[in-house]
């Protein structure tokens, strides 16, 4: 019964319980009934005198099965194995490797004797899942590392590392062994007398209300979990099952939060992306990076492959735009140095591996090059036909173009199989998104391996399709578009902003805007005046604030003004341009509440995203949540646009697109998906099925 997911072996005295439940040994109801079960036979053999619980494969656990969120729990439940093992007659020590995680690390709190091997990473990271510790976490670690670490460590949900695990009392003891040979001596020194083992729900603690009452000012960024969390660690200077009962009250009620399904949804999210149809195509041996344009993508980029240890060629068109590049790459790397996203040896290194050069030649040799320079067809393709003579055979071709088509670029080489896009979103060292802008004649094996080296360069890829702006851009200029027909028809721009900053955007389109640089949007614009359709609204008023000279943040004056300290304050010019372009086209300003804002702006965006759906642009809707959450600032909490439309239902979102369509009836229009997914009863959730499925 236990063999599987257990291994079960005994050594003298000692018995030991191996988790064997791959791939991250989570505690599944199958592998807590067979622990269960396991110390029941072990505690009732008399040749047992310890047990010891350590993890088979990469790390001990990380923790309670995710996928069985919003299922009825199967008993035991964790908090049932885990008072069974603080109550053991027998003492329990668990050795833990590698990654103790949530109800992994609750499991270790409940046992009499802890032992971590080195590079071992604990944390409770529930408030991230939009949950607390449920199986005793808030009530056992402030008895073992006390109320302020435990505050620190559960409201934050952070790693930490096996040393600070010793220091603080997390950890009895810290070895290089393995787990295996780490817990068998750590039994054998229980059963001699030289280490105790302790009942860890015996212990008691003081009150800390200031650091409580502290953490309340500091934990108030809008979600639940933090604060409920805290409510629960106070509760740690009661008796223990009063504590547990509370803990476990709080952990069921956010397990039915919208705030708990939008967070779990965005975990999957962030995984799911991977399976793709080509996943099990060759990949491309990648050792070498060039980037051409070192302007704002080109050092962002550069220094993204920089800081994951490749060597890195940049191509610029003059010294003096090299030397602007350099100095900024130098920056980014001393600040992933200082975020520990970079060791001390390996920013030594990327001296000797990143080049600087205005010579194209010298990519003669190189395994991958992404195009870097200005958004101009004739421009890159004009590049892409200089890298076909010069690129080795069997080079990838990338282009970090953000709406140009792939495919004319792709055109413009003799190998379009090798070209493809890649687009970075800025700053491309930080920004988790990476769009792989798959093309026409894009090879299979140029996929697989644009998604592999996203991963190894920390990266969440995306697979899109060839359209103007491919996923993420399309649903923006669409929502852009909703804001402005709002502002035109009533809504005031800070209005707009705060509405939906309070949903959860750090920041509002207007105020986007002026930090991107009013200039930027304008030269788009006009670029596509030519192809704009004729029965499409065109709102003016970010043209005229631009021709006033009000260029946003960077001359301080846009849609709002800015003081030295970046404080914003809503441009009174600005007001008097939309004042007068109202008056000027007739409209009579209407009343827009914050929710109104919300409910356009979201049922845009649910809009686009089916037709990008329907289009194959993007291939599931989880793909297109994942855009939006690690590459455009939807709020992770609410999970992205899809989940929040299985939320809202596609009734009231068809409803909400034929009510707004009495004002303008070209953009709001029932895309033929929704319709068809309304009649056959689905949600875009029934639609995220893997290509390999
Ligand atoms: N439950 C179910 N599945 C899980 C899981 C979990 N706790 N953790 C990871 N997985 C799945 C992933 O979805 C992925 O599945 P896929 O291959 O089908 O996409 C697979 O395991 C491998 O995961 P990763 O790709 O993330 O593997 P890594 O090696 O990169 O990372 C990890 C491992 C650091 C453990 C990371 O997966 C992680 O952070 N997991 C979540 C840990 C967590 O939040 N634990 C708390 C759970 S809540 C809890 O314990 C409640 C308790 O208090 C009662
Ligand atoms: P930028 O204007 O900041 O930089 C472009 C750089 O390319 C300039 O420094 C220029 O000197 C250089 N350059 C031009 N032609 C060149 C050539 N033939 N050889 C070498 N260098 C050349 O532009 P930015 O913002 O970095 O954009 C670059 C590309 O990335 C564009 O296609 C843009 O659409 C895309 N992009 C931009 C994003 C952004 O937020 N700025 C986000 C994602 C994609």
């Amino acid at each position: 019964m236990t063999e599987q997911i257990l291994k079960v072996e005994q050594v003298e005295a000692i018995a030991l319980i191996g988790l064997n439940n791959p791939p991250v040994n989570a505690l599944s109801a199958d592998l807590r009934a067979a622990t269960y079960k396991a110390l029941q036979i072990l505690r009732s053999d008399d040749a047992i005198k310890a047990i010891v619980i350590y993890g088979e494969g990469r790390f001990f656990s990380a923790g309670a099965d995710i996928k069985d969120f919003g299922r009825a729990t199967e008993k035991p439940t964790l908090p049932d194995l885990l008072k069974d093992i603080n109550d053991s007659s027998k003492p329990i020590i668990v050795a833990l490797h590698g990654i103790a995680f949530g109800g992994g690390l609750e499991l270790a709190l409940a046992a009499h004797v802890r032992v971590g091997v080195s590079g071992l990473r604990a944390a409770l990271p529930e408030v991230k899942l939009g949950i607390i510790p449920g199986a005793g976490g808030t009530q056992r670690l402030p008895r073992l590392a006390g109320i302020r670490a435990a505050v620190d460590i559960i409201c934050t949900g952070k790693e930490v590392s096996a040393e600070k695990a010793l220091e603080i009392g997390i950890l009895d003891r810290l070895t290089n062994d393995s787990a295996r040979d780490a817990g068998i001596a750590a039994a054998n020194d229980v059963l001699t007398g030289k280490i105790p083992a302790n009942s860890t729900d015996g212990l008691s603690i003081a009150p800390a209300s200031t650091v409580i009452d502290a953490a309340r000012q500091k934990y108030t960024g809008g979600l639940k979990a933090p604060l409920r969390a805290l409510e629960s660690i106070e509760a740690a200077t009661r008796p223990i099952s009063e504590g547990l009962a509370l803990e476990r009250e709080i952990f069921l009620q956010l397990m039915q939060s919208d705030e708990r399904a939008g967070l779990v949804h965005a975990f999957f999210a962030e995984r799911a992306t991977a399976k793709i149809p080509e996943q099990n195509a060759g990949l491309q041996e990648i050792n070498s990076i060039g980037v051409i344009g070192g302007g704002t993508m080109g050092v962002g980029i550069a220094s993204a492959f920089s800081i994951a240890g490749f060597p890195v060629t940049l191509i610029e068109l003059q010294d003096e735009q090299l030397k602007r590049a350099r100095t900024i790459i130098d920056l980014n790397l001393s600040g992933a140095l200082k975020r520990g996203k970079m060791k001390q040896e390996a920013y030594e290194k990327t001296r000797d591996i990143l080049h600087f050069s205005t010579n194209l030649t010298d990519l003669a040799k190189t395994d991958l090059v992404i195009e870097a320079v200005f958004e101009d067809m004739d421009v890159k393709t004009e590049l892409f036909k200089q890298l076909d003579n010069i690129c080795k055979p069997g080079a990838m071709l990338a282009t970090n173009t953000s709406y140009l088509d792939v495919n004319t670029i792709a055109a413009a080489t003799k190998r379009a199989n090798d070209v493809i896009g890649l687009h970075f979103f800025s700053p491309a060292h930080i920004m988790r998104l990476l769009e792989v802008v798959v093309a026409e004649k894009t090879s299979p094996e140029l996929v697989a391996t644009s998604f592999n080296l996203a991963r190894k360069i920390g990266k969440i890829p995306v697979r899109a399709g060839v359209c103007d702006g491919f996923i993420g851009n399309r649903i923006l200029s669409r929502y852009r578009k909703c804001c402005e027909y709002m502002l035109l028809d009533g809504a005031e721009f800070d209005q707009i902003d705060s509405a939906l900053e309070s949903f959860g955007f750090a920041m509002g389109p207007f105020a986007v805007a002026d930090l991107a640089g009013l200039d930027i949007s304008y030269t788009t614009r006009k670029r596509k005046a030519k192809t704009r359709p004729v029965e499409e609204r065109y709102v003016r008023i970010a043209d005229l604030v631009y021709e006033q000279g009000w260029h946003g943040r960077k001359n301080g004056c846009g849609f709002y003004v800015y003081d030295d300290s970046k404080i914003r304050v809503p441009n009174p010019g600005a007001r008097d341009i939309v004042t007068k372009e109202r008056a000027m086209l007739g409209i009579e300003p209407q009343t827009f509440t914050d929710d109104d804002i919300v409910a356009r702006c979201l049922t845009t965006m649910i809009q686009e995203a089916a037709n990008v759906l329907d289009e194959g642009i993007a291939l599931r809707p989880v793909d297109i949540d994942a855009v939006e959450l690690f590459g455009y600032g939807f709020p992770r909490h609410r999970g992205g646009p899809l989940h929040m439309a299985d939320q809202i239902g596609l009734d009231t979102i068809i409803d909400r697109i034929r009510t707004y369509a009495e004002e303008d009836d070209y953009f709001w229009r029932v895309p033929t998906l929704l319709k068809q997914m309304l009649s056959k009863n689905q949600t875009f959730a029934d639609l995220n099925i893997s290509p390999e499925k």
